[in-house]
């Protein structure tokens, strides 16, 4: 049986089948008493018409030696006792008329003797009830197993549709989801383990919904982030072809915005290969003062074309674990975000310490509700993004992704007006 629905009959048919079983045999317990009871009322009844026939009537002939009668019933019929076994039978039993219960020679007995006018009858018969015994209260044992196995059934029922009917819905909302219903949820009752599977799955299908829609948003933003350069591009080329504006010109603003491209579709490869973790990213020792020093001598001519002070400190065991590559990239991209940000005449320090490189300007800042998206695609870029010239807009994701992918990550703190500070964290030892 392969479904949980056939499993699910399958034992609850099971414990329905058991729980008759245990009915009928506890009733039968409970009856064997009053059967027993009936055995020795009927052989009473029995002792009762011999006497009233004289012990005769035809069927006892031999008696035991003080003239009693002395037979074993069964199956309705008497028979005659052998006449030892007689003797031993009435020395174990009490005078007059009497009933009950005698062992003798290892057999359980019942036992009436009765006395009238012709003499004195005893019968026994086997303590043992036969099926014969059991006949009047067969029909009371079949509705008491019946009645069992009707409550059992109704519960099981209860119990497999409680179990089942949830489950369900969970399976409907999954093909509907599957099937291109972001919005199918799955209906919560009560507080249960079934009941958390359905919040889990809702939760869950809230998740994905929101992810699509980022999905799409960033979609969105790369399309139009693609269609500014080149319609910039085919105009330029136009005017040019109308000779309307001059070559050189045009050929210095086709190739910006080339470059743009260019960037844009670099970082755009950079931020699929990390998501995939299809990036080589080394986890070695990495010198965190070199990398600073060698961002600084990148970012040199660009920070005197801007007029801008850039510094370099390195504090002592500035070293980490992760990819040197990687981390210059990083870093370069913070130090370029901050010279670009940092009017004339400003500061930008790259500060590294042990397990993580700083970059702090004394530019703008951000806004504080933009702390904690600081590093979403295109976030910052969408609010702020007036010094376009070089801007791809997803620097400080490729920036989150690698120190991510290195095993640390990156952080920002910043108050508006008071400049930002960037951080690259990464784990001082290997792991
Ligand atoms: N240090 C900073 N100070 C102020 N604004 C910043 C700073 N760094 C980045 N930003 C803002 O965040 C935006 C996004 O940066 P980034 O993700 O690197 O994309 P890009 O540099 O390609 O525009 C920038 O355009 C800028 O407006
Ligand atoms: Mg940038």
């Amino acid at each position: 049986v392969r479904t949980l629905r056939g499993r699910l009959f399958l034992y609850l048919g099971a414990a329905v089948l058991l729980s008759t079983v245990l009915t009928i045999a506890v009733a039968a317990l409970l009856v064997r008493g009053h059967a027993r009871d009936q055995a020795q009322t009927n052989l009473d009844r029995q002792a009762g018409a011999a006497v009233a026939l004289g012990g005769r009537g035809g069927q006892v002939r031999r008696t035991a030696a003080d003239g009693t009668v002395v037979a074993f019933v069964r199956g309705g019929r008497l028979r005659p006792l052998r006449a030892e076994r007689a003797e031993d039978l009435l020395g174990d039993i009490p005078g007059g008329d009497a009933s009950g219960r005698v062992e003798v020679g290892g057999r359980d007995l019942l036992y009436a003797a009765r006395s009238g006018p012709e003499g004195r009858v005893v019968l026994v018969r086997s303590a043992k009830l036969a099926a014969a015994d059991w006949r009047p209260f067969v029909v009371s044992l079949l509705l008491a197993g019946l009645g069992g196995a009707a409550v059992a059934l109704v519960l099981s029922a209860l119990l497999a549709r409680r179990l089942l009917r949830p489950l369900g819905r969970v399976a409907g909302a999954t093909r509907a989801i599957a099937a291109g219903d972001g919005d199918a949820r799955v209906d919560v009752e009560g507080d249960d383990e079934l009941a958390s599977v359905g919040r889990s799955f809702n939760a869950m299908a809230d998740q994905l919904a929101a992810s699509r829609e980022a999905e799409r948003a960033f979609l969105l933003s790369v399309s139009h982030e693609l269609k500014t350069p080149l319609t910039a591009i085919r105009g330029y080329a136009e005017a040019i072809g109308d000779g309307a504006v001059a070559p050189q010109e045009a050929g210095a603003v086709i190739g910006a915005e080339a470059d743009r491209l260019e960037r844009l579709v670099r970082d755009l490869l950079d931020l699929a290969r990390l998501d995939q973790h299809a990036f080589a990213v080394a986890h070695e020792r990495v010198d965190l003062g070199a990398v600073a020093e060698r961002a600084r001598e990148r970012a040199a001519g660009q920070a005197a074309a801007l007029g801008v002070a850039l510094e370099v400190r390195v504090a002592p065991g500035a070293t980490a674990v992760g990819d040197d590559g990687r981390t210059l990239q990083a870093v370069s991209n913070l130090v370029d975000n901050a010279l670009r940000a940092t009017p004339a005449g400003g500061r930008v320090v790259v500060d590294a310490k042990p397990g993580r490189i700083t970059v702090r300007d004394t530019g703008p800042g951000l806004d504080p509700e933009d702390l904690p998206r600081a590093f979403d695609r295109f976030h910052l870029h969408a609010k702020y993004g007036a010094d376009r010239q070089v801007g791809s807009g997803l620097g400080l994701a490729v920036v989150r992704e690698l120190a991510r992918a290195m095993g640390g990550d990156a952080t920002v703190a910043s108050r508006r007006g008071e400049g930002a500070a960037f951080t690259v964290r990464l784990a001082t030892r290997n792991t």
